[in-house]
């Protein structure tokens, strides 16, 4: 991984079951992690909103026959924090999940619109049936 070669990164991993009450061990390993970057408190919010949303993606859809788990990676360095949710699932084609109807807003479809929009940078490299990686980035604000 890119960002890891530089001198300053490190990397934390949890393997998460897949299971919604565990939802809460990403949101708390992320507030850990960010409080100790400087991120501000609403910062920190829309970084757990958004992660939270990934982690219930992989759950949802990224289930695949050997996908009991998935992964979450933090990756920090002294600018940004970077989010990688990994899953062994279906997988998925991004361009062909079509952007939601903000005015006729339904029950679903939204976590992906979410977590654009609170992250800096949102990636999704996927292949079917072998799993998804969404990356998200969040820049330190000066
Ligand atoms: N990890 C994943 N593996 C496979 N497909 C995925 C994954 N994440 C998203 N998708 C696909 O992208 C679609 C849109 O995801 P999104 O999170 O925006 O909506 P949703 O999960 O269907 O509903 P909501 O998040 O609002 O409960 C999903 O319905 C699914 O088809
Ligand atoms: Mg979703």
């Amino acid at each position: 991984m890119d960002v890891l070669t530089k001198d300053d990164a490190v990397k934390v991993t949890l393997t998460l079951p897949g299971n919604p009450e565990y939802v809460s061990v990403a949101r708390l390993t992320l507030s850990g992690i960010a409080n100790r970057m400087g991120f501000s408190v609403d910062a920190i919010e829309d970084l757990k909103v958004a992660v939270s949303e990934a982690c219930t993606n992989a759950m949802k859809h990224g289930r695949g026959k050997n996908s009991e788990n998935y992964m979450v990676n933090y990756i920090v360095n002294h600018e940004k924090l970077i989010i990688d949710v990994c899953d062994n699932g279906v997988g998925f084609q991004m361009d062909s999940i079509a952007a939601p109807d903000l005015k006729n807003p339904k029950e679903s479809g939204l976590g992906l619109y979410i977590i654009k929009t609170l992250m800096d940078e949102v990636e999704v490299k996927s292949e079917k049936n072998s799993g998804t990686v969404i990356r998200m980035i969040k820049k330190l604000e000066e």
